[in-house]
């Protein structure tokens, strides 16, 4: 079940990197992750916005949309540009793949160990969806033994 879809457009602008790291983890305090689980979020929200900003767009203008719902009691984020696409889906998701000189490659693999589930729609000239879900882990034990709940703060 889908209690709400929060949407946000941001222009495609590295200022507005650190902004849709806080806005996503700003709604994240309403599931019950630990303060690591909520760093490994803003960490794959900045992969998948800066590849938008950086692959996506290829640093020009555009649109980045963020689609933030908890479903079924984990968090999903939607990040979608409308930009050049992603020929080989499989192929850039494998570490230290990257098609631009100097970068290391790893921000597919970033997302997907940090985040639950990972998936990536994208086509040449069709723009790059990338959906990624996360729980809670230690939803429900002795919150003591888990660590600090970003809900605490
Ligand atoms: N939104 C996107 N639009 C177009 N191409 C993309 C997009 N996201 C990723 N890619 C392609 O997938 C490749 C791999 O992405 P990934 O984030 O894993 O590595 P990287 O961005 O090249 O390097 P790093 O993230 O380590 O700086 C990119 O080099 C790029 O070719
Ligand atoms: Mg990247």
């Amino acid at each position: 079940m889908v209690e709400e879809r929060v949407k946000v457009e941001l222009p495609s602008r590295p200022e507005n990197l650190a902004l849709a790291r806080v806005i996503v983890t700003a709604f994240a305090t309403r599931l019950d992750f630990t303060v690591a689980e909520a760093e490994e979020i803003s960490v794959a929200v900045s992969e998948a916005v800066s590849n938008c900003i950086i692959h996506g767009y290829g640093n020009g203008p555009g649109i980045i949309r963020l689609e933030l719902a908890v479903v079924d009691g984990a968090l999903e984020v939607v990040v979608i540009d409308h930009g050049q696409g992603i020929p080989d889906v499989d192929r850039a998701k494998q570490p230290s793949y990257t098609t631009c000189d100097g970068r290391m490659g790893l921000g597919f693999v970033f997302m997907e160990s940090f985040m639950d589930e990972l998936s990536v729609n994208s086509g040449p000239g069709q723009g790059t969806t990338v959906i990624m879900r996360k729980r809670p882990e230690q939803e429900g034990i002795d919150r003591a033994a888990a660590g600090q709940r970003i809900s605490d703060q």
